[in-house]
């Protein structure tokens, strides 16, 4: 069985993924958060900056990832992208914000097989990388995956990640397991089952309904408990211990961000979007939160934190 974390835009960054790996592991492949087609003439340094090798840690599998419509331009982001060191891309079609789908792209195509056509026809001309695809069940309709899976299955993809929603259905709702195991089956390539595992029970619940299933992609999930999974893989540690895991893994992260952003605000309010997942599996008092979340100035903000970590327990 494997298991890959699910990017998150403004999360799973570089230093996010290193740090996962080092204080947490046992995820497979990480992958990254897309970064969108653009017909530039170069592809500059600055818009591959989360993949390059000097940021990312070598020793963990991470997954570049693309959203756009132009099957030329994925090919060109992907040439550049494989000189790098990468061998698997992968092709978002299951991004739900209106901004992207209303141009077609992200989960905006799903509804349009011969525009993937069209776009997997140049996308996988060339053996230098391979396509991984990253879908929904449709965009308005489970119908549409089906006629979607039609196509993909005429490439020579190396996997289809499939997040059992819609994207009308954004991130609420509930993923529908239903038409995931109908649209898995129909798939020729290698499955991976996406969307609300966020305990072991939620994680033995579904195994138990796709038996055929071996890849499991985990996002929110695995942010708001990153020991999920170890006690997936069989591998989990003492309760007593986590604390003072998460806590080296928050000093990783700030100072990573210490290091790169300017001005104490800006700083404090970063690291907020951390504590957005990570409160879940923290018992504390619940006003020192409060105030964390309300905190504007990096001072202040690490002394509210040390606080938090110096009383806190994990929660199960
Ligand atoms: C804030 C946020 C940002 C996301 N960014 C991306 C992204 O860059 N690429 C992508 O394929 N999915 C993205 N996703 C979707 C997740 O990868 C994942 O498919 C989704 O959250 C369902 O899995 P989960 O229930 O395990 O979180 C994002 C989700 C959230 C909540």
């Amino acid at each position: 069985m494997k298991l890959f974390l699910a990017p998150i835009q403004g999360m799973t960054i570089a230093c996010y993924r290193n740090a996962f790996a080092r204080h947490f592991g046992n995820i497979d492949a990480y992958y990254a958060p897309f970064i969108g087609l653009s017909d530039t003439k170069n592809i500059s340094n600055l818009l591959l900056k989360d993949l390059l090798p000097e940021h990312s840690d070598s020793s963990i599998n991470v997954v570049p990832q693309l959203l756009g419509n132009d099957g030329a331009l994925f090919k060109k982001f992907a040439l550049v992208i494989s000189d790098l060191g990468y061998r698997e891309i992968n092709w978002n079609i299951g991004c739900p914000f209106p901004m992207v789908t209303g141009r077609k792209r992200g989960s905006g195509i799903l509804p349009y097989p011969d525009m993937i056509k069209k776009f997997l026809d140049t996308a996988c001309s060339d053996s230098s990388y391979t396509v991984s695809v990253k879908m929904r069940l449709g965009l308005k309709d489970p119908e549409e995956g089906f006629r979607v899976m039609e196509v993909l299955n005429e490439y020579p993809l190396c996997k289809v990640i499939i997040h059992a929603r819609t994207g009308n259905q954004m991130y609420t709702g509930q993923v529908d397991l239903e038409a995931f195991k109908a649209l898995a089956g129909s798939c020729k390539h290698e499955v991976t089952y996406n969307g609300d595992i966020f305990t072991y029970a939620d994680y033995l619940r579904i195994n138990s309904c796709f038996p055929a299933v071996n890849n499991y992609m985990l996002g929110r999930g695995a942010l708001t408990d990153p020991f999920l999974p170890s006690v997936i893989k069989g591998h989990d540690i003492p309760s007593a211990n986590k604390i003072s895991i998460v806590r080296n893994f928050h000093d990783d992260i700030f100072n990573f961000y210490q290091s790169r952003l300017s001005g104490s605000k800006h700083l404090s309010d970063k690291m907020k979007e951390f504590w957005d997942y990570l409160h879940v599996h923290i018992c504390t008092d619940k006003k020192l939160l409060k105030k964390i979340k309300k905190c504007h100035d990096s001072s202040q903000y690490i002394e509210l934190v040390n606080q938090l970590f110096d009383s806190a327990e994990w929660i199960e």
